[in-house]
């Protein structure tokens, strides 16, 4: 039972069921996990022995393949988009080498994760750089490398035109503006902060060229962002008849959502869903979840650049009228299916007697697959890898990490896995590349992070290729 997009307890259900049917909720699948799992399942294995669990195994060949899918889908809506990948959505170097390599951008938060940009091989003028009122050393890097500044407040906007101006040097930067759905956010800058920056930036226009404006939208709606868009194309619009001629640049962010399971299937999952699928009492003060079934990156893409913004004219018709240019910076969606996280199970407490389901213990915690969507579980069913056949009966089982934490859940729901669960088994959990697998991660107990392998399957039948990232 939902309520505002909530999963609540039905009435009068104080405590948990037991016996409760789990509800498969099978995770997509790419054609090159599939094959990694189904032909190079004993190579998985000795990542796992050799590495440790859980193992993150990372897949730039597909996030390649869906920069080149995204650009694709833009071209089509007859936009004129340039992709900058959000770094944050995970740390591996591989996807930074892979967007330098294809002429891709990075969005950064922080100086370090623009020396890793640069590092890998990403020139300065494709770098972006959002992240609320950024430090000077930030500044300092991003006027030296000639970045895209997205500016957070008059005060930012001074001391970065302070910076560029001692260092000689011109600096590019956006104005990030509130959008009018969501005033209240903390980040960007309301109308008349908007309005006397654009005017400092035309001041100071020996140290800063400004270029036009971005903003931040919580969601996934493509006809809300279309909407954000659209103030930004006005605000650019704007600006250039108070003089402002360079504004021609509109930042619709990140947001594009992605699909980790079908659609229907997750349409039934929310219909059945209810707190007595849980382990615990959790779920019954209120889970929210990441839409699991939502719409394709691509498929959003078209959806914002096609949504109506004047009349019947499309977002791209009006920019392209305007002369008005995207950037776009996906994080999530430009690692949909990009990566894995296999777990080895440690140990297996079955309570199936007394609760009508057992505990998986595994090797590793739920730091290392966490959801950032707050109060929360990671839904799509992981695969269980074991030498025994399929059973009869499902074996309904949460899964929880090897921390001394009561909360300590990769895995709340109770999963029906096919055969029962082992010791020494592996858990698959799929699509786990954008931001479950390293957002949260921790040294509690002063273990090691999860180390992330590198693994190309080429063309043909050659054997997958593997190393560690970063080296
Ligand atoms: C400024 C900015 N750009 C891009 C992103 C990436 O968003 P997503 O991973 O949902 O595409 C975020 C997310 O926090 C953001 O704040």
């Amino acid at each position: 039972m939902y309520k505002d997009g909530v999963l609540m307890p039905r009435q009068g259900q104080g405590s948990l069921l037991t016996g409760v049917q789990p509800f498969p909720l099978t995770a997509l699948r790419h054609p090159a996990v599939t094959t990694l799992l189904e032909d190079h399942r004993a190579l998985l294995a000795d990542l796992l022995d050799g590495l440790g669990s859980p193992l993150h195994v990372v897949l730039p060949e597909v996030f390649e393949e869906n920069v080149a899918g995204l650009r694709q889908a833009f071209i089509e809506s007859g936009a004129d988009v340039d992709i900058l990948f959000a770094k944050k959505a995970n740390k591996a170097d591989c996807y930074v080498s892979s967007a330098a390599a294809l002429g891709a951008g990075i969005d950064v938060a922080s100086s370090a994760e623009l020396v890793k940009a640069l590092a890998g091989g990403v020139p300065g003028h494709r770098i972006g750089i959002s992240g609320p009122e950024k430090d000077d050393t930030l500044h300092a890097l991003a006027v030296q490398h000639n970045c895209l500044v997205a500016i957070d407040s008059i005060s930012e906007l001074r001391r970065l035109a302070a910076t560029a101006r001692l260092a000689d040097r011109r600096v590019r930067v956006l104005l990030r503006s509130r959008t009018s759905g969501q005033p209240g956010s903390r980040f960007g800058m309301a109308a008349a902060e908007r309005d006397a920056a654009v005017g400092l930036c035309m001041e100071l226009a020996g140290h800063v060229r400004f270029q036009g404006f971005s903003f931040h939208l919580n969601g996934y709606s493509p006809g809300e962002r279309a909407m954000a868009a659209n103030e930004m194309i006005e605000h650019c619009l704007d600006a250039r008849r108070r003089g402002a001629r360079s504004a021609e640049l509109v930042d619709i962010g990140g947001g594009l959502p992605m699909r980790y399971v079908e659609p229907g299937l997750w349409d039934e999952f929310l219909r059945q869903n209810e707190p007595a699928h849980y382990h615990g009492t959790k779920a019954s003060r209120g889970f929210s979840f990441y839409p699991y079934g939502g719409h394709s990156p691509a498929e959003a893409a078209r959806m914002i650049m096609s949504h109506p913004v004047d009349g019947d004219e499309s977002l791209s018709a009006k920019a392209a009228r305007n002369g008005i240019r995207f950037l776009v910076e996906p994080g999530r969606s430009l690692l949909d299916q990009a990566g894995f996280t296999v777990y080895r199970v440690q140990q297996v407490e079955d309570r199936r007697d007394t609760d009508g389901y057992a505990i998986v213990t595994v090797a590793g915690n739920s730091l290392s697959l966490s959801e950032p969507w707050f109060n929360t579980d990671y839904l799509p069913d992981p695969l269980l890898i074991s030498a025994e056949p399929a059973a009869d009966e499902v074996f309904p089982a949460c899964v929880a990490g090897s921390t001394c934490l009561e909360n300590d859940m990769v895995t709340w729901r109770k999963i029906g896995f096919p055969r029962p669960v082992r010791p020494g088994d592996h858990l698959v959990y799929f699509n786990t590349a954008g931001y479950h697998m390293d957002f949260l991660e921790s040294r509690f107990h002063d273990t090691a992070l999860p180390l992330k392998a590198v693994i190309r399957l080429g063309d043909g039948g050659a054997s997958p290729r593997w190393r560690l990232d970063g080296i």
